[in-house]
């Protein structure tokens, strides 16, 4: 990985420095999406514009920027792939717009990046997923042949990359989804759907390391931030959160080839009206044996909240899944300190956590077993 990462700088720096030394200007080479012919007038399918203008800017030798300006692109489903010959902005000030059919994006998620390397997506605009219309699909629980709803962005072995201010609205499932993905930055990132939308997770993260999530507002219909399987080294810090369910570690243990979670932070962060806060959930009867270890919650207040700290390590959603036995998921070294607000459950009289003064209280060094989720929450 590090000696892939030296051989790119290398190769993209030798010729970065051929590009300036031939001419004055340093900024990247801008690819903008309307010279490809994209429309940005709502309906025109603006798909084909926009992974044309990746290719060439992704084949460039030097730094390369795609614009989109202002306007409300209609986009179909697009992946935007690497390896790219150098780093790539992705400078969005205008709307993209999702097909309100989720028919119409053939494909599991809507906006995809992979494979790239030093990718930085940033700009003023907004990534709209247009879920409402999807929303009332989506009932799994209910019906197994249930349409799978698209994720409004992607990214897939991507590395040391930043996305940082864009908005994402409504998405038809989870807002964006991180896999296999190792040094990331989320910053000044606003994440809103309504708190009654069905799988709306705001950041899913799998199989990945060194993430760092700061600055930004997660208000949606389920996780703020969901953490699954194979993660290590997350930061978080500076996050409101709600409406929503938490940052929700898991559910874990439930399938197999699932990975442990080692080393959280998360510090500095608001939850408003959420059903859930500091979130972990393990299956019973589980078919892995994994650790979750190393996590810190700091300085983290709860404003109304149902379930301020929910650890379940028998966790079941729906009936079917109910079993007996023990979680196979070892929790360690979880540390919560400073973590304070009002709750709204009738048991906890909406004082639930009282502030500690710069007291670090460990609540749970290993295996902690608590009670049922009260509520039925997925
Ligand atoms: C990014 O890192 C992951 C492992 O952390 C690796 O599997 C993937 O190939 C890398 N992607 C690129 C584009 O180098
Ligand atoms: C992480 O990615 C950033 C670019 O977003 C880069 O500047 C930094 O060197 C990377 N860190 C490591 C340890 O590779
Ligand atoms: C986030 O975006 C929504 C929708 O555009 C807007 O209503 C809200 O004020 C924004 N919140 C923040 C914190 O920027
Ligand atoms: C996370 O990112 C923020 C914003 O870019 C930065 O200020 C902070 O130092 C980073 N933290 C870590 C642990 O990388
Ligand atoms: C926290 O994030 C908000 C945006 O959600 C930003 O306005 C504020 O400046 C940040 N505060 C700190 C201390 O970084
Ligand atoms: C416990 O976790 C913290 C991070 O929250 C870490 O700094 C510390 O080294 C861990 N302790 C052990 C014994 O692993």
């Amino acid at each position: 990985m590090a000696s892939i990462n030296t051989a790119f700088k290398a190769l993209c720096l030798s010729l970065l420095f051929v590009t300036v030394s031939s001419s004055p200007a340093t900024e990247p080479k801008v690819f903008d999406v309307q010279s490809y012919g994209a429309k940005g007038d709502v309906t025109a399918d603006d798909a084909n514009a926009f992974t044309n203008a990746w290719r060439d800017a992704c084949a460039w030798k030097g730094r390369s920027k795609v614009y989109v300006p202002k306007g409300a692109f209609y986009l179909g489903g697009v992946t935007f792939a690497g390896p790219c010959n150098c780093q790539t902005y992705f400078v969005i000030d205008g709307v993209l717009l999702a097909p309100t059919n989720n028919d119409d994006i053939k494909k599991e998620t809507w906006v995809n990046f992979a494979y790239i390397n030093y990718l930085t997506i940033s700009g003023s605009g907004t990534i709209d997923g247009q879920g409402k219309e999807s929303w009332p699909f989506n009932n799994c629980n209910k019906n197994d042949n249930c349409p799978r709803l698209a994720v409004s962005m992607g990214f897939d072995f991507v590395n040391n990359s930043r996305i940082e201010g864009i908005t994402s609205l409504n998405s038809k499932a989870g807002h964006f989804n991180f896999y296999f993905v190792d040094n990331f930055t989320i910053a000044g990132v606003n994440i809103t759907a309504p708190g009654d939308s069905p799988n709306t997770d705001g950041i899913k993260v799998g199989f990945s390391s060194n993430i760092n999530i700061s600055n930004t507002h997660i208000g949606t219909g389920d996780d703020c931030i969901a953490i699954l399987s194979g993660n290590t080294n997350l930061f978080i810090y500076n996050v409101t959160c709600g409406p929503g369910h938490g940052i929700s570690v898991g559910s874990l243990g439930k399938n197999k080839d699932e990975k442990n979670v080692e080393g959280l932070t998360v510090r500095n962060t608001v939850f408003t009206g959420t059903s859930d806060g500091i979130r972990i959930k393990t299956s019973e009867s589980s078919a892995t044996e994994i650790a979750i270890s190393n996590f810190l919650y700091e300085n983290i207040q709860m404003i109304d909240v149902q379930s301020p700290i929910n650890i379940d390590q028998q966790y079941c959603p729906y009936p079917q899944c109910k079993k007996k036995g023990d979680s196979h998921v070892q929790i360690q070294n979880v540390t919560l300190n400073n973590i304070w607000g009002s709750s709204m459950n009738k048991e906890a009289n909406r004082v639930f956590w009282l502030r500690e003064e710069d007291e670090n209280t460990k609540f749970f060094h290993a295996l902690t077993k608590q009670r049922r989720a009260r509520n039925k929450i997925t």
